[in-house]
């Protein structure tokens, strides 16, 4: 069985959408450590109330290299075969990046490369885009940037609030992401330049 480190800032509810997929056997893998670098992010608490392994690393005035150090020992401890960011807001050093290669995927909350950054789904509706949506990528060393996995797109309805919009989005994000996991984890597929290329069956 796969196992996933999963690292969260706030509120967790990707990470419950996988929780809750692995629950009912829509995804095959196991959740070997939650780990958050906000002691009060409330995924921590879900992820006790699963039973889950939570551990609350405080990231407050220690250094980026330091802190991912400390991060990559536990998820190491946990023998964790791939790092599933849900809502981690905080960059990752390059030397966390190059450790595990192809083995750190994110959610973000819009069609990538648009909106990179905070608040994507309010700077999508400030902009006045007419589809929105999200996108599960592999992380490279750059922000929200790494090779796509999935997309889902999110029409921005005329009577939408930036909360309205966000909240759509959200539904499409849990489904994508257990989906992207999954795909990745079946190991079928390659990575052409930047494009993730599924494998299709030969026979
Ligand atoms: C989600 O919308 C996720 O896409 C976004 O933070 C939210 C976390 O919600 N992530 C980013 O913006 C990363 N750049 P959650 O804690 O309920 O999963």
């Amino acid at each position: 069985m796969k196992r996933l480190g999963v690292l969260l800032s706030g509120r967790g509810s990707n990470f419950e959408a996988i929780a809750q997929n692995i629950r009912v056997g829509v995804l095959e893998a196991e959740i070997a450590v939650v780990i958050s670098n906000r002691p009060d992010a409330p995924g921590l608490e879900i992820a006790r109330q699963l039973g889950l392994k939570a551990v609350a690393l405080s990231s407050k005035g220690v250094g980026r290299e330091d802190f991912d150090q400390q991060v990559a020992a536990i998820l190491d401890e946990h023998k964790v075969d791939l790092v599933v960011l849900a809502g981690y807001m905080r960059l990752l050093s390059g030397a966390f990046v190059r450790r595990y290669p192809l083995r750190i995927v994110n959610i973000h909350p819009s069609l990538l490369p648009a909106f990179p950054g905070l608040d994507a789904q309010h700077q999508a509706f400030d902009y006045g885009v007419k589809v929105a949506g999200c996108t599960a990528h592999f992380v490279d060393e750059h922000l929200d940037s790494g090779p796509i996995i999935l997309q889902s797109a999110v029409p921005v309805l005329e009577a939408d609030t930036a909360e309205s919009l966000s909240a759509r989005i959200l539904v499409e994000e849990h489904h994508i992401y257990t989906e992207a996991i999954r795909l990745v984890l079946s190991g079928r597929w390659n990575l052409e330049g930047r494009r993730v290329v599924m494998q299709t069956d030969v026979n």
